[in-house]
């Protein structure tokens, strides 16, 4: 089993998404050994609870810089063995010394299309008020390796999600969400604890499941 934390945020609906994966048996050779927020408040920590996965809280508002708080983030991670880290709604950058410590080992799930939509100033909200006001018909979603640039390292998954002509920033967040995001992540993470995924430069191949009979 691949042990797996989960940083979060926010609202946790990621998270939720994994939990539910796990409990119907879609997440393959998955531990879900920990869940840690940036925020004390985030009700991610609740869905954490109530799954019965231990959590953890590194504040950010407490640190004095990104350093300090990444450094205090790898330590958690480190002591706990963590061998994939899932970032659910997880909304800072993280320092490319943190990043050097996971290559290929921590996944994304980011509300647009890569490249489009993405980079530093992109997340959560943000996302959906830019592609409106860009006029895309369509946008969606994108689960992908963590690299020192933002939102740039190989996809793993994507899926394309359709604007519709009264389309909020709520209401698409929410559409993507639905259709796509609380999909490709579950499946993402699947597929790197089955050892499905290999990393060829910027792309990622998807080997074929072993026969299980
Ligand atoms: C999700 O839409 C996630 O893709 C996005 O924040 C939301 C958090 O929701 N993440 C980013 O924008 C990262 N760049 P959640 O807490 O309910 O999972």
């Amino acid at each position: 089993m691949v042990k797996t934390a989960v940083l979060v945020s926010g609202g946790g609906t990621n998270l939720q998404a994994l939990i539910d994966a796990n409990i119907f048996g879609e997440l393959k050779n998955c531990e879900l050994a920990a869940v840690i927020s940036s925020n004390p408040d985030a009700y991610a920590l609740t869905r954490a609870e109530r799954a019965g996965i231990p959590s953890y809280v590194v504040d950010i508002s407490i640190f004095p810089n990104r350093a300090s708080f990444c450094d205090a983030l790898l330590k958690k991670l480190q002591d706990l063995d963590i061998e994939l880290v899932v970032l659910a709604g997880f909304l800072y950058v993280l320092t490319p010394a943190f990043v050097k410590e996971f290559p290929n080992r921590m996944i994304n799930i980011h509300p647009a299309l890569i490249p489009s939509f993405c980079g530093d100033g992109y997340y959560g909200i943000h996302v959906h008020e830019k592609a409106l006001e860009y006029g895309v018909k369509i946008s969606g979603a994108t689960a992908h390796f963590v690299t020192t640039a933002t939102d740039s390292g190989p996809i793993i998954l994507q899926k394309a999600v359709e604007v519709e002509e009264n389309d909020t920033p709520k209401t698409l967040q929410q559409r993507i969400m639905e259709k796509a995001e609380w999909i490709i992540l579950p499946k993402a993470v699947s597929l790197f604890c089955e050892g499905r995924l290999e990393v060829n430069g910027r792309v990622v191949h998807i080997k074929e499941a072993e026969n299980e009979n």
